[in-house]
């Protein structure tokens, strides 16, 4: 084994656990063991302490029983069974070791061996190769064979995904990689080709990896117990010598990772066994895509300059904070308090973000504080703080393993949020229904060895018209929950829901123009959720356990002007069926990015205080006022949408914007640059010189996920640790540059290390007031509400008696079609999203070999579509809206409805920005990205947008340039 530091080592038991609660004694070697039933006899040993040699089995994939290596003796039984698929036996009498067994094992081993390259002291593998490891174990000394008999030893080497390297030399075909692939990541991109000796794993149809299906996840490279499958980062720099375990930086799911590192150089990541929310799988960003972390435009020296036309200048910490809190005091002094405000980061961690709000509320004296939540999981907030009193998911990612029917909304979770996908591709591939809703047909529509039932190809911007025809079927047929109603609900809101919906002007039948979705489809979708079949009646639910229905719902539900509209229907969908507060169910938002859950927990709203507690109750202000020391404001400040307004209007002057890049992230991208151009102190921390930086006076360098300490909270409401593998590139963390930030402008904060902010989080917020690093060190992970009124380890699922808000509360969701209409001039409507290898603004991943699968963004357009405007596959495509005019390529494909086309954000230049309008949801202006009517067009070169861009982008990056070339030599450093 890998003899490495590691505080938390794993242990591979062979075969799953069994989630019997049936125990079972039996003795091995003649100790008595007892292990749940269904345990098989190889994992009651290991549990036991006794190690039985294994090849094919490892913990995290069903048994197979093939390398014949792990056979054992059972008194009274003939013959040698396989420990890994035999089950264990009340009373049974099992040895491990015997000299037949040896003799048996042996044999074995020399096969292997016989047709294995003897490189082991010089392969990349050694000291962490299960063959050299079981060679040992079973004390092979020689191999009778020899080598020179017909042998792979020549197979040529797959070397075409970025990562990892396929060494067919080296296979012992244990098939582990293809049941990886099958059993934990649900892609079945591998098979084992050809029979006896020819067999041989092979991806697609005999294809490189990267022609093949796979979407390197690595699943397959971790279950590898030969060096066939590495990842090259090893090839190259070595085993590891230490690991770390921290928190993916990526997305909501938020995977538990070890760090393995080198010195303080990462050699690879791998997906934590331990990790709840992950359970030991991974997509290609958290486990491959981290060289970002060093890649060369890092920025790790402050800069200064006065004016965006300027040169950068480095400078020391001291100078640039120095400069910045005089600026900000100096604007404050001329245009009053409320003339700059901050924006906190979700990729930061809740420490980092709790003290930029407290920077804000306490140092510059206003609530001007917002987050990137406004332009996605706002609505969310809105919407289940109204109905269930608080807003976050009700569930944890396990308790899909319940759930009889999905339903996936404004979601590709195989995409965005892709170790979830997995687990929900299990489940459904164990017989759970699936109902999809989106305008795409996305890969969770039709997938490998998955398909939905239903998939409601919606017009963008008709959501809440397919809510209420979903409810008004299960209200008008008899299949609501009355029980769970009449228990946990307000009476009066629901007797008045119940006759709004059922009302004939919310049938599938009445919204099928506006939708495009036919009425027998929505029928049946909604007899499904109700009642687990497609025709299901009362009749069917009379006396019966009603069916698990879990709703999972995506940025295609909130980023439109009915957004929080759309939540407050799924909200009163899930009551209505009684589908909230057990395992199996609920109402699920999949959070973007990895701290998104937590930078709202923390307060990052202008109208909430850390735990969603409103800025104008007195008593909670006093709190905070008695321990920070300070007046707060009564009144909420401004939304980031308002912030940009201002500042045109002359009224907003200065900004703190801490790991956001606005400028690519928001709508009308050109409103934005406008914004911060009327600005006059622009201060902007982060990694590199993103799209906000080129705007910036101030820059602040930023920390990677690697040189943290804190902790993320992911869409389940879990908060995992994030623990520092290197330090600070530029000698200073994040959470150290807004105290010395605030220390300058007078307000003194003063904390030694993140835990200490963690403290007076948890002092000061109810629902974290259990919360402690000792804690999560101790559990791996904890849930809020976490308090002495929960578990220790938290809540897993909300609501589970009573509402957090007591009844659970109807509200009356109204459709209301989008303002953003096809017209003549716009006849096609945008929709944007996501895919997997590139995430959110791209800063990260595009610094990655990730780019070989997506390296520009395209518009998908519908070949009818594309032929009516003499568009041809990858030409150049004009998108005009009403806010401007982009250039991409077009990609025909019949993923898009006619009438509708999509692209991604990833790449700055694409200017997908630039085309979405202001039109933003009603309750709290998250903008709506996924409605913008549009026309297309065949172009023959770049927008006028993309040409200044161009010219902005070179002069920006020349000005970068020259600050480092003229550095004076002391500066950075503290
Ligand atoms: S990397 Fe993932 S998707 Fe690709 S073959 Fe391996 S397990 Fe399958
Ligand atoms: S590639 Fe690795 S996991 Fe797959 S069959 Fe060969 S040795 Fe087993
Ligand atoms: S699913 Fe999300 S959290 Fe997990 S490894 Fe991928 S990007 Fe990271
Ligand atoms: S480990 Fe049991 S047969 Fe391979």
């Amino acid at each position: 084994m890998l003899q490495i530091n590691d505080p938390i080592p794993d242990t591979d038991y062979g075969t799953p656990a069994s989630e019997s609660t049936q125990a079972v004694t039996l003795t091995i070697d003649g100790v008595e063991v007892t292990a749940p039933a269904g345990t098989s006899v190889m994992r009651a040993a290991i549990e036991a302490g006794v190690q039985v040699p294994k090849l094919c089995a490892t913990d995290s994939l069903e048994a197979f029983g093939s390398c014949r290596l792990c056979l054992v003796e059972i008194e009274g039984r003939r013959g040698t069974p396989a420990s890994c698929t035999t089950p264990i036996e009340a009373g049974m009498k099992v040895h491990t070791q015997s000299p037949k067994l040896a003799r048996l094992r042996r044999g074995v081993m020399e096969l292997y061996i016989s047709d294995h390259p003897l490189d082991c002291l010089t392969c990349s593998a050694n000291g962490d190769c299960e063959l050299q490891d079981m060679a040992g174990a079973v004390g092979l000394r020689e191999v009778r064979y020899g080598y020179t008999g017909a042998n792979h030893l020549a197979a040529t080497k797959d070397e075409s995904n970025p990562y990892f390297t396929y060494d067919a030399s080296k296979c012992i075909v244990c098939n582990r990689c293809v049941r990886a692939c099958e059993e934990t990541q649900g892609t079945f991109a591998l098979t084992i080709s050809g029979r006896g000796f020819e067999s041989r794993v092979s991806p697609g149809m005999d294809e490189p990896f990267m022609d093949s299906e796979c979407v390197s996840c690595g699943a397959c490279v971790q279950a590898c117990p030969t060096a066939t499958l590495q990842e090259k980062s090893v090839i190259s720099l070595g085993m590891p010598t230490k690991a770390v375990q921290t928190t993916c930086a990526y997305c909501g799911v938020g995977c538990g990772f070890k760090a393995e590192v080198k010195g303080d150089e990462v050699v690879r990541m791998t997906p934590w066994k331990d990790g709840k929310a992950n359970e030991g799988h991974s997509c290609v960003k958290g486990r491959f895509a981290w060289g970002y972390a060093t890649h060369k435009d890092r920025i790790t020296k402050p800069m200064i300059r006065a004016s965006i036309d300027e040169p950068w200048q480095e400078v020391s910490w001291e100078a640039a904070i120095s400069h910045a809190a005089s600026e900000f005091k100096r604007l404050q002094a001329k245009y009053g308090r409320n003339s700059i405000g901050g924006i906190t980061s979700s990729r930061c961690t809740n420490e980092e973000t709790y003290l930029v709000q407290k920077l804000v509320r306490a140092a510059f004296g206003n609530n001007n504080v917002d987050t990137c939540a406004r332009v996605c999981h706002s609505p969310t907030g809105y919407g289940l703080g109204q109905t269930y009193g608080t807003s976050a998911g009700t569930q944890t990612f396990k308790s899909i393993a319940h759930t009889d029917v999905v339903v996936v909304i404004g979601a590709n979770p195989a995409s965005a949020h892709p170790v979830f996908a997995s687990r929900m591709k299990r489940r459904l591939r164990q017989g759970a229904r699936l109902i999809v809703v989106d305008p795409r047909r996305t890969e969770m529509v039709d997938g490998p060895h998955v398909k939905a039932d239903f998939h409601l190809q919606l017009t963008p911007g008709t959501n809440v018209a397919i809510i209420n025809a979903l409810a008004h079927v299960v209200m008008t047929e008899g299949l609501a929950d009355e029980a769970f109603i009449a228990e946990r609900c307000d009476d009066k809101s629901f007797r008045e829901w119940r006759e709004f919906v059922s009302r004939p002007e919310n049938s599938p039948e009445a919204f099928e123009a506006a939708t495009g979705v036919p009425a027998g489809q929505v029928r049946g979708a909604a007899r499904l959720y109700a009642t687990g079949s497609a025709t299901g009646t009362a009749a069917d639910l009379a006396g019966k356990a009603r069916p698990n229905g879990a709703i999972y719902y995506g940025l295609g539900v909130t980023e439109h002007a009915q957004g929080s509209t759309m939540v407050i229907g799924i909200a009163n969908l899930a009551m209505a069926t009684g589908n909230v507060g057990r395992e199996g169910v609920g109402v699920n938002p999949l959070r973007g990015q990895n701290n998104v859950q937590g930078s709202c927990d923390m307060g990052s709203f202008p109208h909430e205080l850390p735990g969603y507690r409103h800025i104008s109750g007195e008593a909670v202000r006093k709190l905070f006022d008695e321990a920070w020391g300070v007046t707060l404001q009564s009144e909420p400040g401004l939304r980031i949408p308002n912030m940009f307004d201002a500042a045109v209007h002359g009224d907003f002057k200065g900004l703190y914007c801490q790991g956001e890049d606005i400028v690519q992230s928001d709508p009308d991208t050109q409103h934005v640059a406008h914004a911060l151009q009327s600005m006059e102190c622009v201060v902007v921390q982060d990694i590199f010189l993103n799209e906000t930086a080129k705007y910036a006076h101030v820059f602040l360098p930023g920390s990677s996920f690697l040189e943290k300490d804190g902790t993320f909270t992911n869409a389940e409401r879990r908060i995992s640790r994030v623990r520092k593998v290197m330090e600070p590139l530029s000698g200073v963390g994040d959470w150290e540059a807004t105290v010395l930030l605030s220390n300058a402008l007078g307000y003194p904060m003063s904390y030694a290390h993140p835990e200490e902010i963690m403290r007076e989080i948890a002092a000061l917020t109810p629902t974290f007031a259990g919360v402690s690093y000792e804690k999560i060190d101790r559990l791996g992970s904890v849930q809020w509400p976490c308090n002495d009124q929960t578990a220790e380890a938290g809540t897993d699922i909300m609501h589970v008696d009573h509402f957090v808000r007591g009844k659970g509360r109807f509200l009356l969701t109204q459709y209301v079609p989008s303002d953003e209409k096809v017209t003549s001039k716009f006849p096609l409507i945008l929709t944007t999203g996501r895919i997997l290898s590139q995430y959110n603004v791209g800063a990260q991943t595009r610094r990655t070999p990730n780019s070989m699968w997506h390296d520009e963004d395209v518009l998908e357009i519908h070949p009818h579509d594309a032929e009516e405007r003499g568009i041809r596959h990858r030409d150049w495509v004009g998108i005009e809206s009403r806010a401007g005019t982009t250039v991409l390529r077009a990609e025909l494909t019949e993923r898009v409805q006619p009438g509708v086309v999509y692209t991604t954000f990833h790449f700055p230049e694409s200017g997908a920005n630039v085309i979405t309008t202001d039109s933003s949801d009603w309750a709290t202006n998250c903008p709506e990205y996924k409605v913008t009517a549009v026309q297309v067009t065949p172009v023959a070169q770049p927008s006028s947008w993309q040409r200044a861009y161009a010219d902005f982008d070179a002069e920006q990056q020349r000005f970068l340039a020259d600050a480092r070339h003229t550095a004076p030599a002391t500066a950075g450093g503290k």
